[in-house]
């Protein structure tokens, strides 16, 4: 209750997008997941979530993409904290206001960054103090990525993306992102892979030696070269726009140029904050990228930034 010494409280929690820096796909499992083995990058581009108490569960949304989100009971968000609250036998609903910075069903994991947050958040309101580990378990039943949207960094993802451990690796990063507006899905983009690969044996993808050796040197022109991304040739098959672009960030100097996970969105990696600017005047100016973003990274994952939580 609101008395004129107290206010009901609420918890924000700040969460950053993803890039993965390798993804490799393997075959499609019994459950209709691939095995993967990613590099996982959290990057700047941040969304926030405010878990209020309230007398019934609402999610709202603000912000560029708010327009793109759904505000029903499919969100992720809303689906984490519900998840949560049954896990702890809280009976309280909240309101989770979403401001959404983070592009939308854009392969940079937006949904899911959605999705950590309201767990920390609502974790910190009900002061139910589930450990990082209990919280990721969780995590990983809402989706694939939502456990390293917690935990950011540099992480390698292996299972279908939600088992992490962690990666040697130093160095600053200078990412240009490509926000396209074409449509992707994600499940599309993974059966249109099985289909490209058709009958052919695929391995069970690992780690590359190209990618680790890169991220322990911090140098972005070995990184540059090592990104890959099983994805691509699918997305680019979906959407052939996309190579397009890739193609002219590679021409206006980028050091590397990757679909970002699932697509559509394109990340290019520059060498310094003014090479990054440079490349989004750029494409900017060419007309082949829609809008166009700059973020710094690695960034930490999901963390409280008001609330009675806040560390
Ligand atoms: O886990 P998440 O809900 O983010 O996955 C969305 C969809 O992407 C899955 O339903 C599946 O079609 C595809 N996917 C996959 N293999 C993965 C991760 C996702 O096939 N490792």
């Amino acid at each position: 209750m609101t008395s004129a010494f107290s206010v009901d409280p609420s918890v924000t929690v700040r969460v950053p997008a993803k890039v993965n820096l390798e993804l490799g796909v393997g075959p499609r499992r019994e459950d209709g997941y691939h095995g993967l083995s990613t590099v996982f990058m959290a990057v700047g581009l941040h969304d926030e979530v405010t878990a209020s108490v309230s007398d019934d569960w609402q999610v709202e949304v603000t912000g560029p993409y708010a327009a793109h989100v759904p505000t029903d009971d499919t969100n992720l968000a809303l689906r984490a904290a519900q998840a949560l609250a049954a896990l702890v036998g809280v009976d309280e609903p909240v309101a989770l206001r979403i401001h959404k910075e983070i592009p939308v069903a854009g392969g940079m994991a937006g949904g899911s960054a959605d999705a950590a947050a309201a767990l920390l958040a609502c974790d910190q309101l009900w002061s139910s103090s589930r450990s990082r580990d209990e919280l990721s378990v969780l995590a990983a039943g809402i989706g694939s990525d939502v456990p390293f949207c917690l935990s950011g960094g540099i992480a390698i993802g292996s299972g279908r993306g939600e088992q992490l451990a962690p990666v040697l690796a130093t160095g600053r990063y200078h990412w240009v992102f490509a926000v396209s507006d074409v449509g992707l899905s994600t499940p599309e983009v993974y059966a249109e892979c099985d289909r490209l690969r058709g009958s052919a044996a695929v391995p069970v993808p690992e780690p590359s030696n190209g990618m680790m050796t890169a991220l322990r040197s911090g140098d972005p022109e070995a990184l540059g070269r090592a990104l890959t991304n099983d994805l691509q040739e699918a997305a680019f098959s979906l959407q052939p726009s996309l190579r397009e672009i890739v193609d002219a960030g590679l021409e206006y100097g980028a050091l590397g140029g990757i679909v970002s996970g699932s697509g559509p969105t394109i990340a290019f990696l520059t060498g310094s904050p003014e090479l990054a600017l440079d490349l989004c005047v750029s494409l900017t100016a060419s007309g082949v990228a829609g809008e166009v973003r700059r973020a710094k990274a690695p960034v930490q994952g999901a963390h409280v930034v008001t609330g009675p939580g806040r560390a």
